[in-house]
């Protein structure tokens, strides 16, 4: 029998590849939507990352389409109804960046509570001309108050980080009511995001929401931009009303706003919440594993499921 036909939107650990996939598919890159667009035509299989968009019109190019393997445990790049209506499976590739993206959430935490990327920015510009007894005076983290939005697996291991250092931690779930989240979000010394996007979580943290944080929170968002009013966020940390915010993640990635990144007290990094080398690999193994189950008829532990 002839092997599946597998493309992958981008070029993905060439090593990798030709271990998990090259053995048991045909394997096509194609890089641009023009090559994709070409290449889905005779496809059985898409192995995609966040960055490609993958919806109803572009499903309309690929008539044998069975799965479509996300290497990203977020889907909100995937029109999942459409899949659903069309009867193509997707995976995405949950456990393998927890840890890393829990250890960029502390990571962002401590940069913010002491202003390590003003510090950073302070010396490479050789402004650094003296120890002052208030020179960039940041937040302790031991014994204060951290609310969790969030208690999938990346929550709850971020709370665990956090714990570590001595932070108390509660988490906001889908079991709260508006009244319960402002209550937590008042007491929020640090507000860490783990919410995955969709319909219902644009905007959780709206401008309404964000003035009940105390004002000396730190927000912390390493989920996706648009959970975030990053309009709102942008103006509430102008205006000082919360100490400090650390964000991997933008409304409308890559592109950043000049009125957020003008401001001193936010830490801005690329999305790179589970970019370490071995996450990154495992992340690709994990997808590929699920698209090739699917291929052979079984119903992996990594399906997702139509919200
Ligand atoms: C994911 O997997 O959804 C992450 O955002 C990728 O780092």
């Amino acid at each position: 029998m002839a092997k599946p036909r597998v493309v992958l939107s981008h070029p993905m650990f060439p090593d990798v590849i030709e271990k998990a996939l090259a053995p048991h598919a045909r394997v096509a890159v194609a890089p641009t939507l023009t090559a994709l667009r070409r290449e889905l035509r005779t496809a059985d299989a898409l192995v995609t990352l966040l960055t490609r968009r993958v919806d109803a019109t572009l499903l309309r190019h690929a008539p044998k389409l069975k799965v479509i393997g996300n290497v990203a445990v977020g889907v909100d790049n995937i029109d999942l109804r459409a899949c659903a209506e069309r009867g193509i499976r997707v995976v995405n590739t949950p456990g393998v960046l927890t840890r890393a993206t829990a250890e960029l959430a502390l990571t962002l935490l401590l940069a913010a509570a002491r202003r390590v990327p003003e510090g950073e920015r302070m010396c490479r510009a050789n402004r650094y001309t003296t120890w002052k007894l208030d020179l960039l005076l940041g937040k302790e983290l031991r014994g204060r108050h951290a609310v969790l939005a969030g208690e999938g697996r990346i929550g709850r291991e971020t709370a665990r980080l956090f714990r570590g250092i001595g932070l108390k931690t509660e988490f906001i779930t889908r079991e709260d009511s508006e009244n319960s989240i402002r209550r937590k979000l008042s007491r929020a010394q640090v507000l860490s995001i783990h919410l995955p996007l969709t319909d219902r979580t644009r905007h959780w943290l709206d401008g309404v929401r964000m003035r009940y944080l105390p004002g000396d929170a730190i927000v912390i968002n390493t989920s996706r931009g648009p959970v975030v009013d990053e309009r709102a966020l942008t103006e509430t940390l102008r205006a000082r009303r919360i100490f400090a915010a650390g964000l991997d993640v933008y409304e409308h990635e890559p592109a950043i706003p000049k009125a957020l990144r003008d401001l001193d007290n936010v830490v801005l990094l690329p999305h790179v919440g589970s970019a370490t080398e071995a996450t990154r690999r495992r992340m690709v193994e994990t997808a590929i594993r699920g698209t090739l189950a699917v291929l052979n008829g079984q119903r992996p532990g990594n399906l997702v499921k139509l919200r």
